[in-house]
């Protein structure tokens, strides 16, 4: 793996930025260059003192997210910075000669965290850095450090290596295409292509020929052969978004290509090969689905060798206000404005039940950041509870006389959708239309700044990072 995060990473959080603050404790000159370079590798901004006094002075000035330190120091021994710095203290990696018992021991109950001997075992110091970092609240391109989020990133550490299917599970918008991402990131594969569809946005006629290709001819309109989505991620990862929707009789298909790694281009004679590892999400219940009889048995089980739940961003505490806090440092990076939080608005936000979950958020925190002079106070929430929460099975909405018929329908979308609890295929099955034609709708409402609670959309195309 190569640095911890990417500068732009960095400069987009803003926050925290001394989190990523590194201070260097050490006499011999060359080492303290040596460590100073690598730790500034890893994505940390650092600086170096050379004494007990120099250390002091930099920890006064600023705050530090890491200290590393040398015991023996020409002033002094290194446990002497242990606790006294100003808070929030830094974390403290003890330097020792030996990784004896004793000096581990004695490091550990002093408060460190961790210990480096020397010559530095680069394996380690990696570990080392990613384990705070995390700590801070980081994994990958994933923030939040709530408990449910840790689980999930113990997951995604331990199933990431392998080639294993990944059956992820979770509300709308909780960040389960982020989290095939980060498996993606942090597998062999992660040099290889990351392809996400969305098998609820093709319609079933052509999903076919756009998952695995078809040759020149096969079709009125296939004027050329063309690879498929399974093509183009080869050497990588595919996410499958939305699994239940696809057909039955492509679920079939789809599972003889996850096991043989061959496919057949519609209208093809010979078989391709490919080497995909195959990721699936839905925001359906798969059990369910199973007994519906719309998704196979046989492709569940190998799709479902590990499963990831995200959760909602209700049941992620304090995440909530460090997500806000992130998207609107994105926003002051891409406007060039300085804009924050008020206390009012922050709280105003850890309030509410987030149904659209983390992608709600963002948009709440663009729409307001826009609005907003420099301080952002008032999230514009629906004031009105009521029209947030899931509606029950039966209740009714009420609407004037001689509203225009497209406002009809969007309220009905959105309530329906509520009703389902962002279940869009669900959705369209209770609305009576098409779910391509209800993406359509929802990619209107948000382009108009109408979406409510279940309108938080995503392009009816899959959608490829390459
Ligand atoms: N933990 C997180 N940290 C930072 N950003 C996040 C996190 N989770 C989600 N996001 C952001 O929220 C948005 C929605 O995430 P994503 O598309 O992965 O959700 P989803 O569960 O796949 O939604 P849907 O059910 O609608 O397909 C994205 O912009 C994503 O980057
Ligand atoms: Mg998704």
């Amino acid at each position: 793996m190569s640095a911890i995060r990417g500068e732009l990473i960095r400069r987009a959080a803003g926050t925290g930025h001394d989190q990523f603050r590194a201070l260097v404790v050490e006499d011999d000159l060359d080492f303290r260059e040596g460590l100073a370079h690598l730790v500034a590798h890893e994505g940390f901004d650092v600086s170096q003192a050379g004494t007990l006094h120099e250390a002091r002075a930099q920890l006064r000035e600023r705050s530090h997210g890491v200290v590393f330190v040398d015991l023996a120091l020409p002033d002094g021994s290194g446990f002497d910075l242990l606790g006294a710095g100003p808070n929030p203290q830094p974390d403290f990696v003890v330097i020792t000669g030996t990784a004896t018992v004793e000096a581990v021991d004695r490091a550990l109950r002093h408060g460190a965290v961790d210990f480096l001997t020397k010559p530095v075992d680069l394996a380690r110091l990696h570990a080392i850095l990613t384990r705070l970092v995390r700590r801070m609240g980081r994994f990958g391109p994933m923030l939040g450090r709530s408990l449910p989020m840790q689980r999930v990133y113990d997951l995604i550490s331990k199933i990431a290596p392998s080639q294993a299917g990944v059956l992820i599970l979770g509300e709308t918008g909780t960040g389960k295409e982020l989290v095939a991402q980060t498996v993606h990131q942090m597998s062999r594969r992660t040099a290889g292509p990351f392809v996400a569809v969305n098998c609820g946005a093709i319609s079933p006629s052509v999903i076919e020929s756009e998952l695995f290709g078809h040759e020149r001819g096969s079709f009125t309109g296939a004027e050329h052969a063309r690879k498929g989505y399974f093509e183009a991620a080869h050497g990588g990862t595919l996410l499958l978004d939305e699994i239940t929707e696809m057909p039955v009789d492509l679920q079939v298909k789809l599972l003889r290509v996850i096991e043989s790694g061959r496919l057949m281009r519609v209208g093809a004679s010979e078989p391709v090969v490919v080497d995909v590892r195959v990721l699936a999400a839905t925001n359906r219940d798969p059990e369910r689905a199973l007994r519906q009889g719309r998704l196979r048995e046989d492709l569940y089980w190998r799709l479902n060798v590990f499963q990831i739940e995200v959760p909602p961003l209700r049941e992620r505490g304090d995440d909530i206000l460090m997500l806000a806090e992130h998207f609107l440092s994105e926003f002051n990076l891409r406007e060039g404005t300085s804009k924050k939080w008020s206390e009012r608005g922050l709280r105003k936000l850890a309030k509410y039940s987030w149904p659209g979950n983390v992608r709600e958020l963002r948009n709440v925190v663009q729409r307001t950041a826009i609005i907003a002079r420099d301080v952002v106070d008032d999230p514009g929430l629906p004031e009105d509870e009521a029209e947030q929460s899931p509606m029950e099975e039966g209740s009714a909405l009420q609407i004037p006389v001689g509203t225009p018929l497209a406002d009809v329908e969007r309220r009905m979308i959105l309530a329906t959708l509520r009703m389902v609890r962002g279940d869009k295929p669900e959705a369209a099955r209770r609305l009576g239309i098409s779910l391509k034609t209800l993406y359509t709708r929802l990619n209107l409402y948000q382009a108009t700044g109408r979406t409510g609670v279940g309108g938080q959309v995503e392009p009816p195309n899959p959608s490829s990072d390459g």
